[in-house]
């Protein structure tokens, strides 16, 4: 498939052929941002997006304590010269380029962002780039997850592995419930809720809210990290990277058949790309429609699993209905 991608300049406009083969390059940086670091991402978002079009390269920044973390993908020569500019920029430093590599294009948007405003130690952050360096990661979203993981939650003592991990997204159809079951899964289990913020290319349209929980029990003592988005979060670039991790989406329907279907389209057109796709489950009232989501699901190749529930608004029972099906499909980790 193709994308005819919607660039800043008419000179940019350029087709993007999905898992083409690209440069792929990740960098690490000491943020020197003195007042709002999001405010100033989104300055230099605005400039990169029309300086990076020429050069084909497409970009994902993090900033998480107090390091920024900008992965890059397009031709050798875009990704050099795109590092050659950031290089000397005063509001960073400390550069370093902690992963490169050639392989598919995993980024389908000039431009996404996330920023985590918790209090996590810089520390904690540069010891997980050193370790990176002394075990190189295979591709770029494997260094990005486990440099931007900690991996001082409890319980990461005992796991061999903190990059393989069972990933689950909740999204809602309408309403916030899916942030209100993270964040009862968090209380719950004595578990920390990180927030971040994401934003996309297009200027104050959307940025959006993501909580996540990271919990132990996935299968075969895996962690499973809940991810809870706005429904507009499933159109940013960064959501859309990692949408191949995720062993299952669960959607929280609310029994309007234009709103639910309406979220079932976004996920398809989200899914459209991906080679390995999230199972849905649908979790709703006995009124709602499943079989008619089944069918939008399976018009874009998704497999679709329908659970009845009682009480859409207690979170404690949501959980209950949707965890013994993620046990049952396909577990995707981090190999793709
Ligand atoms: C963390 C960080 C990431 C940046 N990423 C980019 C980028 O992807 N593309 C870009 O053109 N500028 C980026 N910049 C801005 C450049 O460092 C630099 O200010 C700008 O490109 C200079 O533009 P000019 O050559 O047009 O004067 C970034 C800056 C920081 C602090």
């Amino acid at each position: 498939m193709e994308l005819d991608l919607d660039l800043s300049t008419p000179r940019s406009r350029r087709t993007v052929v999905p898992g083409e083969t690209v440069d792929r390059l990740l960098c690490a940086s000491e943020c020197r941002v003195q007042g709002s670091v999001f405010d100033e991402m989104h300055r230099i978002r605005d400039h990169a997006l029309l300086r990076n079009a020429r050069d084909q390269v497409y970009v994902a920044l993090l900033y998480q304590a107090g390091w920024f973390l900008e992965w890059m993908e397009g031709p050798p020569e875009g990704i050099d010269a795109v590092l050659r500019r950031t290089a000397d920029d005063p509001r960073h430093g400390s550069l370093r380029v902690v992963h490169r590599s050639r392989g598919p294009r995993r980024l389908t948007q000039p431009w996404s962002m996330a920023f985590r405003p918790d209090q996590e130690p810089p520390a904690h952050f540069e010891r997980r780039l050193k370790a990176l360096s002394g075990q190189p990661a295979p591709d770029p979203a494997s260094a990005w997850r486990r440099v931007s993981m900690p991996r001082e939650d409890p319980g990461a003592a005992g796991r061999a592995d903190t990059d393989r991990y069972q990933r689950v997204l909740v999204c809602a159809a309408r309403g916030t419930q899916s942030f209100e079951l993270v964040r009862w899964l968090g209380q719950a289990n004595g578990c920390e809720v990180i927030s971040q913020r994401l934003a996309g290319a297009r200027a104050g349209s959307m940025d959006v809210a993501n909580q996540y929980v990271d919990l132990d029990g996935g299968r075969g003592g895996m962690l499973r990290r809940v991810v809870a988005t706005a429904r507009n979060g499933l159109q940013i670039g960064l959501l859309q990277a990692f949408l191949s991790d995720y062993s299952h989406i669960v959607l929280l329907l609310c029994g309007n058949s234009k709103h639910d279907a309406d979220l079932l389209h976004s996920l398809v057109a989200a899914c459209a790309r991906l080679s390995h796709r999230p199972v849905l489950l649908g979790l709703g009232r006995a009124d709602c429609d499943h079989a008619a989501l089944r069918e939008v699901a399976r018009g874009g190749g998704l497999v679709y699993l329908d659970c009845d529930i009682d009480d859409a608004a207690n979170a404690k029972a949501l959980w209950a209905a949707a965890e013994p099906a993620l046990d049952l499909s396909r577990i995707t980790t981090s190999q793709w």
